[in-house]
């Protein structure tokens, strides 16, 4: 073992200091990070200077196969010239800070609803890595919530409730309930996919599989698949269950979407400026343990 990994949480999430990720190949220490993945669900790495090329190389070397449709690519195009690197910020292809009408700057604002990444496709994500360019001289934080925990806190009533259960995901329902109205060629295009709402890890724990873009439990009425999604929406991000992280300038987090989710959190994005660019992996074996 050549990392240490320092818990950030009683539950999950750490921090790994003295590794140089732009530059890392070594497979072993790659293996230790992704069994680090596995045992927290979150990573964080301070003090990483990724460019673009090496992050999506990174991100490569560490989990395969890049996800490209982790966001509305289908509406908005990616000024980074792939959408396997999505453009997490508030800035125009000039540079400019985002007017504050603009249909780009609408729908990131989604990201601010508890969420896991591109469960509205499938196969969706398996591990995304944020990588902070800009950040603005307020707090613009990022909070996770450990799934595993959650599944674990639920009464055995509930754990058999949810068991073998089927849940919608759509983005298009995701930003509907921000108010964003879609096209009917739009809709079309973002029709989504069903997941499992409980999922079984390598390890034998079981995670909640939830986000904002949960629209409805497949054989439920809609108001009775709405309310159980809530309920476990509501539980499942209790404090308890929640780490915040305050970003520093070139932090590098890396998240597993299948045993976490997240949402950024307000901060003036009308006038300040935060950038940061993201590489999603695929979770192949999701379609096939649904
Ligand atoms: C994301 C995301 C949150 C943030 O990149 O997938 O949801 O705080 N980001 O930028
Ligand atoms: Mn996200």
């Amino acid at each position: 073992m050549t990392l240490t990994f320092t818990p950030l949480h009683p539950l999950f999430a750490a921090e790994v200091p003295n590794v140089d990720l732009p530059v890392l190949t070594d497979p072993t220490v790659l293996a230790e990070i992704r069994a680090g993945m596995e045992q927290y669900g979150v990573l964080v790495f301070r003090r990483q200077p990724f460019k673009d090329e090496e992050q999506l190389e990174f991100a490569k070397r560490l989990d395969g196969t890049l996800h490209t449709q982790t966001s509305q690519a289908v509406l908005v195009k990616n000024r980074l010239g792939t959408e396997a690197l999505s453009d997490i910020s508030n800035v125009g292809p000039n540079g400019e800070i985002l007017p504050p009408n603009d249909r780009r700057r609408m729908g990131s604002l989604a990201n601010r609803l508890w969420h896991t990444d591109a469960s509205f496709v499938s196969p969706p994500g398996r591990f995304s890595m944020l990588s902070a360019r800009v950040l603005p001289p307020v707090s613009a934080d990022t909070e996770f919530a450990c799934m595993r925990a959650a599944y674990d806190a639920l009464d055995d009533d509930m754990k058999t409730l949810t068991t073998g259960l089927k849940v919608h995901h759509s983005i298009a329902y995701s930003r509907e309930t921000l108010g964003f109205e879609f096209t009917p060629a739009e809709k079309e295009k973002l029709k989504g996919t069903v997941q499992p709402l409980v999922r079984a890890m390598k390890d034998g724990r079981r995670a909640l599989y939830l986000a904002s873009h949960a629209s409805s439990i497949i054989d439920w009425s809609l108001a009775e698949g709405r309310l159980l999604i809530r309920d476990l929406m509501e539980h499942a991000t209790q404090p308890r269950f929640v780490y915040r992280h305050h970003w520093q300038e070139a932090d590098f987090i890396i998240w597993d979407n299948r045993t976490t989710m997240h949402r950024a959190t307000a901060f003036d994005d009308k006038k300040y400026r935060r950038e940061m660019r993201r590489t999603t992996t695929l979770d192949i074996e999701a379609t096939t343990n649904a």
